[in-house]
């Protein structure tokens, strides 16, 4: 028996990177899944396919998860076309870095509104669904950068730390119906965003590693699932460090 047999997902960003690999973790134990992002494009069908391989439904959305209105409206779409949502994975996320002396107001602006606003649009727009089945699992990508800050990232950090706030109270808001809110604080992983870093700072994030390597997006997937599925039925409002150590 598969852990999420009969359960729809939705994961934002998920076509590449650890939104990928999470849409995939999840298809594998036989969820059907609606991913979102930027362009309905090469990538991101090849993503639905590799889904489909799976013998689940699949189909790839296009959307700006920072505009309110945009994720109404794909909310709405895959909720008909699904039937409903039980899972929503909020993974969209860029970088904008720079030392705060320099930082622009448009790159302020831009990173919180597709990591933190992001999160407040999609989470409002599936909570009547989830509220009406008195069931539902919602998972936050935020930062070990949310927990302990980081130096030039200072918009980055914001939008994570305020994800954390945002998913203690959500959780707070909707365990009375059964929705649990959790997010996930993945350290140094292994994906495009993070090879656009010098190497030298990809070199010293490894050495304060206590597990001495950097993690994949295999490591976030697998607690992604444990998230999804009713594994962890009891555990709501909490931040799970996926960092090899780092954050203690
Ligand atoms: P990535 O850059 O490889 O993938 C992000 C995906 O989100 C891309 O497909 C992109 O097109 C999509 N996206 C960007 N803006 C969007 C928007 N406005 N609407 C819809 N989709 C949008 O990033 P990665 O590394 O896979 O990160 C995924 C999440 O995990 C992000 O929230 C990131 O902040 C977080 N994270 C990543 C870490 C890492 O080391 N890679 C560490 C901690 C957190």
């Amino acid at each position: 028996m598969k852990l999420l047999e009969g359960k729809t997902a939705v994961v934002t960003g998920g076509a590449r990177g650890i939104g990928k690999a999470i849409a995939l973790k999840l298809a594998s134990q036989g969820a059907n899944i609606a991913i979102t992002d930027l362009a309905l494009d090469d990538k991101s069908k090849a993503v639905e396919a590799e889904l489909a391989s799976y013998g689940i439904k699949a189909k790839a959305y296009a959307s700006n998860a920072a505009h309110y209105e945009d994720t109404k409206k794909v909310i709405a779409e895959i909720a008909r076309e699904f039937e409903k949502i039980d899972i929503l994975v909020n993974n969209a996320g860029i970088t904008k870095d720079g030392a705060l002396k320099r930082m622009t107001e448009e790159q302020w602006d831009m990173v919180i509104a597709v990591n933190l606003k992001s999160v407040f649009n999609f989470t409002q727009a599936v909570q009547p669904y989830m509220w009406k089945q008195g069931a539902g699992s919602i998972i936050n990508m935020s930062s070990v950068v949310g927990v302990s800050g980081n130096a030039n990232q200072a918009n980055y950090a914001a939008s994570k730390a305020g994800i954390i706030g945002f998913t203690k109270s959500v959780a707070k808001e909707m365990g009375t119906r059964n929705i649990r809110v959790n997010a996930i604080a993945p350290g140094f992983i292994e994906t495009e965003m993070t090879a656009a870093l010098p190497e030298e700072v990809r070199k010293g994030w490894n050495e304060k590693i206590p597990l001495r390597r950097a993690g994949t997006v295999e490591d976030v997937a697998n607690v992604a699932l444990f998230l999804s599925a009713d594994l962890s039925s009891y555990v709501s409002g909490q931040v799970i460090n996926v960092c090899g150590g780092m954050n203690t």
